[in-house]
Order: structure tokens, then sequence, then C-alpha cells
């Protein structure tokens, strides 16, 4: 089928697009407010862009009850500056989709999901304690497309449990740390448990050799 994307109908882009750009990695943003009222939701438009600098970005749409209201999470990251990417892992799955629950603003969805919270190295917000690994970002620019917001983060500082680093690079043990992936819409995901394909890169050297 061809769908025309200058004329999408519905939900057709979306679903068609996060159903094709998947596996995603997933967010789970924790954020607060000026008055220190704490919040958090996963995002799975969500991506490191480049390493030198450490930008990740992700992109949240907007409500639309009576016009365009940004998500907490939005809102939030423009008015304070600071949030925390915390890694989703199997064993976080169910609380991190009860944090996805479009419950008002006043509500504290780590208390919903019965979270805990540990404090972050450098900004005020602070990690889940629970997650394996964080990353601590400063807000480095907010884009408003259309119906959505395209943040851009730049990491300061990064939380990994001991076990799951290899100081030999230091690497991180992707193969231990079993972080979900998001499919399309309909609430599928994937374990990156035993499904490690290992094909390291070549040089033009190893090519040239006949190394295939
Ligand atoms: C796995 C998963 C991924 C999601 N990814 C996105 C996303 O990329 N962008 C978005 O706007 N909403 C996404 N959502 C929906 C938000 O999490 C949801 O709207 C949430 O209530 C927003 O909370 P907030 O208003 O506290 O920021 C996702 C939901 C789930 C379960």
């Amino acid at each position: 089928m061809i769908f025309d994307m200058e004329k999408p109908k519905g939900r057709e882009s979306h679903n068609l697009l996060i159903g094709l750009v998947a596996p995603r990695p997933i967010a789970l943003v924790t954020s607060m407010n000026e008055d220190g009222q704490l919040n958090a939701a996963p995002f799975s438009s969500y991506n490191y862009l480049c390493t030198d600098p450490p930008i990740i970005g992700m992109g949240v749409t907007n409500r639309t009850p009576r016009g365009p209201v940004p998500k907490d999470t939005a809102r939030n990251i423009r008015r304070t500056g600071e949030f925390v990417v915390n890694v989703v892992t199997e064993d976080l799955m169910e609380k991190m989709n009860v944090c996805a629950t479009d419950f008002p603003a006043e509500v504290n969805e780590l208390e919903m999901a019965a979270f805990t919270t540990a404090p972050s190295e450098v900004v005020k917000v602070p990690r889940i304690a629970e997650a394996h690994a964080a990353l601590e970002c400063r807000e480095f620019t907010t884009m408003e497309i259309g119906r959505s917001r395209i943040i851009l983060g730049r990491v300061v500082s990064i939380f990994v449990e001991d076990r799951f680093i290899d100081p030999a690079g230091p690497y991180v043990r992707a193969e231990e740390l079993h972080a979900i992936g998001r499919m399309n819409g309909l609430g599928a995901y994937v374990r990156t448990r035993d499904a490690f394909l290992m094909m390291p890169r070549m040089t033009y050297e190893e090519w040239k050799a006949g190394k295939r």
C-alpha cells in the first residue's frame, strides 16, 4: 500500500511511523515544575543524536482538549530547564506503563506507580531509584513544530549501576541490562534479552584483505 503523507488521514502518520521506526528505546522522563512538583512519563520518540557534545532528543506531542496544551513533561522542561531520562528495563515495564496514564497535572505519577526517587548528581530533578541507569539532562533547546515539541537535552551526568559497566571501555553491559523497546501503538514491546547478533564493523584494510 502507498500512503500519501502530505494528506494523512486521522492518526495514519502516527500509526505508520511508530510501527516502522521500531524498536525504539524508551525514556522514562522525570521532571519538576517551579514548585518542586514531580512528574514522570515515558517517551519513545527518543534517541541520542550526537555524543560530542552528548545530546539526546525526544518528541512530545501537545494535548488538544481546547487548543494545544503541552504535556506536563514538556511544560516542566521549558520552565525549569532540567530533566532525567530513566532507562526502561523489563523489570520496570509495568510501572512505566502506569506513568503513561493521563493523570491530572497535580498527580505525581511516581507515587501512583510506587516508584521511589534518588537524588541526581547535578540536576535538581531526582532520578528513579529503581532504574538501573539514568541520564541527567539540561534543556539545550525546544522547537515547537506543529502539534509537537522537539526537546533536545544536553546530558550532564550519567548514572549506571556498577554491575552493568564493563570498565574496559567503559562499555555498558547492554546484554545484561535487559532494556525494552517499543514497537507499534498497540502496546507491543520487544525484549533485548537473548537478541544480540554480534557483527563488529570492519576497517577498510580488513575489507581489502578479504575479511567478510
Ligand atoms: C511506551 C510509551 C511511549 C510513549 N511515547 C510518547 C512520545 O514519544 N511522545 C508523546 O507525546 N507521548 C508518548 N507517550 C504518551 C505519554 O507518556 C503520555 O501522554 C503521558 O501521559 C504524558 O505525561 P505528562 O503529561 O505527565 O508529560 C508514550 C506512552 C508510552 C506508554
